[in-house]
C-alpha cells in the first residue's frame, strides 16, 4: 500500500504521522520506504539526525519533492511493503502527484472550527484524484486533540459523517513528539509506555483493518 500523508494546511502533523507511521511498520517487521515530498527535507533531517545517534536505520528515506512522484512512488513500492508520503505544503503539482500515486491518503487534521479542517482545497484535490483513480481511499486523523475538549469532541462529530471519514484512532497533544522529532527517535523510543506511542500503534492497526491494497492504476 502506498500513504500519502496530506494537507496543504501547515504544521497539521503530516511529517510527525509520516515518520511514527512508518517507524511502528517497521517494528511491526515491515518493509518500509518513506518518501520526503516535501522540499524542505525535515523528514530526511529526522533520518540524519538517526544515523548521528547512531541509532539503528528502520526504514529507508528518500527525498523526492517532485511532481513525478505518481511515476516513481509505485517503483519504490516494488522493493516495500509500504511506501509513506510525507506531503509538501501548498505546491499544487507536487500534491496532485502524491495524490494519484497513493492507494490511502490520510489528511491531518487540528481540532479547530469547521473551516480549519474542512479545506475545500484538499477535498477538491481528492475528489480531482478520483477522476483518475476513483478507489483512492481518503481519511481524516485527528493530530493534536486534547480528549476533553469540546473543540476535539465537536471537530470529531462534525467528521463522524463527513467524506472522507475520520478514524476513530486520535492522536493527543503529546510533548514527547517533539523531542522525537529533534533527536530523530520515535515517541515509542524515548517512552515505550507513553499515551503517545500506544496512539500510534491503534492508529496503525486501524489503517491495517481497513485492509487497503495497492491497485495498480
Ligand atoms: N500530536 C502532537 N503533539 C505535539 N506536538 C506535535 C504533534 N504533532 C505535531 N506536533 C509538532 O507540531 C509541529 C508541526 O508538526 P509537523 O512538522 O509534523 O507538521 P507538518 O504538517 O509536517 O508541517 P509542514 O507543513 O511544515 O511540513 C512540529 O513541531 C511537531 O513536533
Ligand atoms: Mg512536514
Amino acid at each position: 500500500m502506498i500513504v500519502a500523508l496530506l494537507n496543504q494546511k501547515g504544521g497539521v502533523g503530516k511529517t510527525t504521522l509520516a515518520l511514527h507511521l512508518a517507524g511502528e511498520w517497521a517494528t511491526r517487521d515491515r518493509r518500509v520506504t518513506l518518501i520526503d515530498a516535501d522540499p524542505q527535507g525535515s523528514a530526511l533531517d529526522w533520518s540524519q539526525q538517526r544515523g548521528r545517534e547512531g541509532l539503528r536505520r528502520l526504514f529507508g528515506a528518500i527525498g523526492l519533492p517532485r511532481d513525478t512522484l505518481h511515476r516513481e512512488a509505485p517503483e519504490l513500492y516494488r522493493d516495500a511493503d509500504l511506501v509513506v508520503i510525507d506531503g509538501p505544503p501548498r505546491v499544487a503539482a507536487l500534491m496532485r502527484s502524491a495524490l494519484l500515486a497513493a492507494d490511502l491518503v490520510l489528511i491531518p487534521v487540528q481540532p479547530s472550527p469547521l473551516d480549519g479542517w474542512a479545506s475545500a482545497e484538499m477535498l477538491a484535490l481528492v475528489a480531482e484524484a478520483r477522476i483518475y483513480r476513483p478507489e483512492i481511499v481518503a481519511r481524516f486523523v485527528l493530530n493534536r486533540c486534547g480528549a476533553r475538549t469540546v473543540l476535539a469532541r465537536e471537530t470529531a462529530e462534525a467528521l463522524a459523517d463527513h467524506d472522507p471519514p475520520m478514524l476513530r484512532a486520535t492522536v493527543g497533544q503529546r510533548v514527547v513528539f517533539a523531542a522525537a522529532a529533534q533527536s530523530g527517535r520515535l515517541a515509542r523510543e524515548i517512552d515505550m509506555e507513553s499515551p503517545a506511542a500506544a496512539e500510534i500503534a491503534a492508529l496503525v492497526s486501524e489503517i491495517d483493518q481497513l485492509g487497503v491494497e495497492r491497485r495498480e492504476p
